[in-house]
This record gives structure tokens, sequence and C-alpha cells, in this order.
């Protein structure tokens, strides 16, 4: 059996996906059952449980030999440390740990709070005796349905950072990394570094999806404050004066780190990460006005 936690979410959700198509029995872990439909089956249990409540883990784990951990900003410490504690008092045999590029230059806590938090929930796998594999993905391609509504509605993409290159990658790119290491041998005591195939800056993304709409499309780059305005919608100021901390410095210094290309993705699933391209015609019609 494999837990799946963020199984409602982003790359959880295909995880889940990928393992019940590879004939895997999956146990999805959701605050709130109640909430989303999973396409019913035998190869599929759903359990309540809540990553901030150590105390609803230890059902979750029960007949568990492996897990797929991902848990959100501030918070991430914590949820993953609840989860590793639980995962080894239940012989867990194998935890498959969502992290961040940027962990390796995360020393400096004020610089980068969103880098620090991935690295101390990494420590905790590490150091928990709990057999592991850690991706570090770099952004998500799909961090830029954000742009959808006003790509829509304005022909505009607004965001802090339109000049700074990045080899987003695709979120299914990284479910199918997951689901690998999940299921195939060799991936213990693995770091895998996961980018996409090509270096851009949102300001190259957006004329990506403009020349596929056929639209000219302007890219509105956002103070920080006002950036941060947006973010406390929907995050909570911990997790977003992090995330702003880290922007800043990417802004100031650059991000070298973010805009190289790694090799793991090809390693792994044996051919090219998905192209930014390839993601937006996929997605093409969140953007159709
Ligand atoms: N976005 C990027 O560009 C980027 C870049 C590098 C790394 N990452 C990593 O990827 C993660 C985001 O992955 P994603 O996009 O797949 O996330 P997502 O879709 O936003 O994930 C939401 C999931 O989190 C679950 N969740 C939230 N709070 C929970 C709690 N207290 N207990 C249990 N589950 C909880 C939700 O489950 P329920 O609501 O069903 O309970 C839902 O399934 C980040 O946190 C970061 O670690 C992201």
């Amino acid at each position: 059996m494999i837990l799946v936690t963020g199984a409602t979410g982003n790359v959880g959700g295909k995880v889940l996906s990928l393992l019940r198509a590879g004939g895997h029995k999956v146990r999805a872990l959701t605050r709130d059952p109640e909430r989303t439909a999973f396409a019913a089956g035998a190869d599929l249990e759903v359990v309540a449980a809540d990553l901030g409540r150590p105390e609803t883990l230890a059902p979750a784990l029960d007949g568990v030999q492996k897990v797929f951990l991902m848990s959100l900003g501030a918070n991430k410490a914590t949820h993953d440390a609840h989860l590793v504690a639980a995962a080894r008092a239940a012989g867990v045999e194998h935890v498959v740990q969502l992290s961040t590029l940027g962990v390796e230059v995360a020393e400096d806590p004020r610089a980068n709070p969103l880098g620090h938090w991935h690295r101390i929930a990494e420590e905790a796998l590490r150091d928990s005796g709990v057999p592991w594999t850690i991706l570090r993905p770099n952004g998500f391609m799909s961090m830029n349905l954000g742009w959808a509504a006003s790509i829509k509605a304005e022909g505009v993409a607004r965001g802090p950072l339109a000049d700074v290159p990045e080899a987003v990658v695709d979120p299914r790119d990284i479910a199918e990394v997951a689901a690998r290491a999940l299921t195939e041998d060799g991936h213990e005591g693995r770091i895998h570094e996961l980018t996409g195939p090509q270096a851009l800056t949102g300001r190259e993304q957006l004329a990506v999806l403009g020349g596929l709409l056929g639209r000219d499309l302007r890219f509105e780059t956002v103070p920080l404050a006002a950036h941060r305005e947006v973010m406390l919608r929907h995050f909570s100021e911990e997790t977003v004066n992090g995330v702003i901390r880290t922007l800043e410095e990417a802004i100031e210094h650059g991000s070298e780190l973010h805009g190289r290309l790694s090799p793991d993705v090809r390693r792994v699933l044996g051919r090219e990460p998905r192209s930014f391209a390839e993601w937006a015609r996929d997605h093409l019609e969140l953007y159709r006005a």
C-alpha cells in the first residue's frame, strides 16, 4: 500500500493517478474526504488525516509500505517531521519527499526562508533512518495559471519576476519521477533535481502563450509590496513573508541556480522533460478569452 499525501492537489493528484494506472494499491490522504470525488475502485482507499495533527497519522499509515510526502509553505518543516516520525513508528519502507531546488544553498534562513523550511524537512527525513528519495523541483510551469484570468480579460500577465530565467518544470514530469521512485528499485538515498529542458524568463513564457493563442500579450511587472498583498489573500502571513524574502533575493542577485538545466528527469524517465510549449499547448483552453 502506498500512501499519497496532497492527493487532492497538483502533484499528489497526478502521483495518485499514475500509481493507480500502474496497478498499485494506494491510500489517498486528505483532510476532508467529502470534498473530492476520487474515481472509486478496489485499488483505492481514502483516509481523513491532517499533517498538522500528528494523532491522525498513525491510522493513515497502518499497513503502508511507501509514502509520497508533500506539504506546504511555512508548515513544511513541522508537517513533514510529523509524517516522518509516524512513518518510522509504522515501519514504512520508503518515503519519497517533494522538496524544492535551492535547498542546497539555503544556509541563511533570513535570505531564503522557503529553501530553509524545505531544508529542515529534508533533514528530518534523512536523519530518521527511513529509506528516502528527495525530489527537488524548480518552479512549476503551472504557477502561470495565476495569469489566466488577466490574460483572458486584458491580455496582460502580472508578476514580480519578468526577466529572471528559470528552467520551469512540468508538474506531470515531477509526478512521473515520484511514481517511478515509489515503484522501481534504485532510487533510495538519491536526490533528483527536476527542471524543464530550457530556461525561460516570465516574459518569454508569456510570449510562448501569446504565440499559441495568436494574441499580443503584455507583461506587467508588479512591485513586491503589491504581490505580497495578492499572496496574502491565499496564504498565511508567515508563508508570504518567506516567499517575498526569497523573491527579493532572486531579484537582487539573479538566480543562476534556477536557470540551470538538470539531467535528472531524462535520467529517470528515459526521455526529455516536457517543454514549456508542450505544457502551454495542453493547458491553452484555460487562457483563451
Ligand atoms: N509551486 C512551485 O513552483 C514549487 C516549486 C518547487 C517546489 N514546490 C513544492 O511543491 C509543493 C506544492 O505542490 P502542489 O502544487 O502539488 O501543492 P498543492 O496542489 O497546492 O497542494 C495542496 C494539497 O495540500 C494538502 N494539504 C494542505 N494542508 C494539509 C494538511 N494540513 N494536511 C494534509 N494535507 C494538506 C491538500 O489536501 P486537502 O486539502 O485535501 O486536505 C492538497 O491536496 C510546495 O509546497 C513545495 O514543497 C513547489
